[in-house]
């Protein structure tokens, strides 16, 4: 197999190197294209761009796999525990018992926030979306922690990641205490993370939220499937911000907002609406299917469709079965399980679906399960957020360890005005 890719333009003929991966994906290299022969590429959405070379996170979207750091995403649901995975996103190996214990240790020591923080977050108007202000607590805690970070020191960076990854949590939880008008409720540091999460969000401060094993698993669970996904929306979004060596807090707080979309992080809610429309009887299946197919209308089949998976997602496949599981264990009966079955099984056989390879995404379950834990619709995706929180910091470690990483400045195809003169007010 040639290393190397011919372009002919022109009477000009340029070799281009071609990368390939440890997985054997390969990639033509344009990176000198443009002093060769003038010449840019165009692709408006980077569906066929790699924007870096990353060793965090494997996804082969034609065969539904995805492994972090080359484990099988399956392998982590035994019994999950979410610290794991994110000490391996960030760090690249497995932690020993001694590094797990220390990693969680730091997350206890850093679960208060600043009370400048709290008092930030209690000036925020109560019915404010919970994703704004959570990117913009994200982005002030730069305020609190404003020390540069030595990327070649290990435990400074463990301390650093610790601290962010404790404290979102925290944010979150005070940002739906606020929302419902109830006090804060500070973190228990005998609770592991997710029970913790748990208990910022419903204990009350004379009655302790019972969490039991099968939700602190499913809960876990949750976090694990969407703790990276290689270079998504808001994961693109970090390595933006981080690419002008702006701070971990600044490129998470980004993340965030692009996490908050429906078409990214946001279709966790969109698809609870569409199933709750459906079970209300505002709109059957067969209705939602039609207005997905309808190029005039934008609305989506919310929870299919990836730009990466041409086939079923394997964390859907997954959640799909916990939610069996837990409604199950909780002794829950959830009508929009049985909707979302038959969406799914509708839309499989649907040849619009079938021709464009939409399978059902991350998305389509996750709903389901953080109802039946008790989250509000209105936090699916900050609990995405919380997942997802890993890869961000994993990968922005990764682009600042990375010495030839540059600025991300794309270049466009200018469609505008060509030169003309500026016309005086009174002559136009
Ligand atoms: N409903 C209806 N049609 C769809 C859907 C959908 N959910 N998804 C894709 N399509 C159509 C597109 O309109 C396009 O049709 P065309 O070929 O006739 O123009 C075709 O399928 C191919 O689309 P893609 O190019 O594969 O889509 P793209 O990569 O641009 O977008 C996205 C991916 C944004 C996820 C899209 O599938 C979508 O909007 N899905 C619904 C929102 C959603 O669930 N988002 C969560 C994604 S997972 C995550 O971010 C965590």
């Amino acid at each position: 197999m040639s290393d190397k890719a011919v372009l002919h333009f022109g009477d000009q003929q340029i070799e281009l190197p071609v990368l390939i991966g440890s997985e054997g994906e390969k990639a033509v290299d344009i990176s000198r294209l443009r002093d060769a022969t003038g010449l840019t590429t165009y692709d408006p959405s980077l569906s066929n761009t790699a924007v870096c070379k990353s060793a965090v996170t494997f996804i082969d979207g034609d065969l539904g796999i995805l492994r972090y750091r080359g484990i099988p995403i399956e392998q982590f649901t035994q019994s999950p525990n979410f610290l794991e995975v994110a000490w391996l996103l960030i760090f690249g190996r497995l932690p020993k018992q001694a590094e797990l214990d220390r990693f969680s240790g730091r997350l206890t020591n850093n679960a208060l926030l600043h009370e400048g923080m709290i008092d930030q977050i209690q000036h925020m108007p109560a019915n404010g979306a919970p994703m704004a202000l959570l990117s913009a607590a994200v982005s002030s805690l730069a305020c609190y922690h404003s020390q540069p970070l030595a990327m070649s020191d290990d435990d400074a960076f463990e301390e650093a990641a610790a601290r962010l990854i404790s404290k979102l949590r925290t944010i979150a939880a005070c940002t739906y205490r606020r929302s419902v008008g109830l006090p804060f409720i500070y973190p228990d540091p005998k609770l592991r993370y997710g029970a913790n999460f748990l208990h910022m969000m419903f204990s009350i401060p004379y009655k302790q939220f019972e969490v039991t094993p099968e939700i602190e698993e499913a809960l876990n669970l949750i976090f694990i499937l969407h703790a990276d996904h290689e270079q998504n929306c808001s994961t693109a979004t970090a390595r933006v911000v981080g690419s002008s060596r702006a701070n971990m807090y600044a490129s998470c707080s980004a993340a965030i907002g692009a996490l908050w979309g429906p078409l990214h992080g946001g279709a966790n809610v969109e698809v609870v609406e569409m199933l709750e429309r459906i079970h209300h009887g505002g709109l059957s299946p067969e209705d939602c299917l039609k207005a997905a197919k309808d190029k005039a209308n934008p609305f989506k089949l919310f929870g299919f469709g990836h730009r990466v998976y041409k086939n079923y997602d394997p964390r859907a496949k997954i959640l799909k079965a916990c939610c069996d599981k837990v409604l199950g264990q909780m002794k829950v009966k959830d009508p929009l399980l049985d909707i979302a079955r038959k969406l799914e099984e509708i839309a499989l056989a649907d040849s619009y679906f079938v021709d464009r390879k939409l399978y059902p995404n991350v998305d389509f379950y996750s709903g389901i399960i953080l109802r039946s834990l008790g989250i509000p619709t209105d936090m699916f995706t900050v609990c995405f957020a919380i997942g997802r929180l890993p890869g961000w910091i994993s990968q922005w470690r990764e682009q600042h360890d990375d010495p030839t990483s540059k600025i991300l400045r794309p270049r466009q195809v200018y469609i505008g005005n060509t030169k003309q003169d500026y016309v005086p007010m009174e002559k136009r």
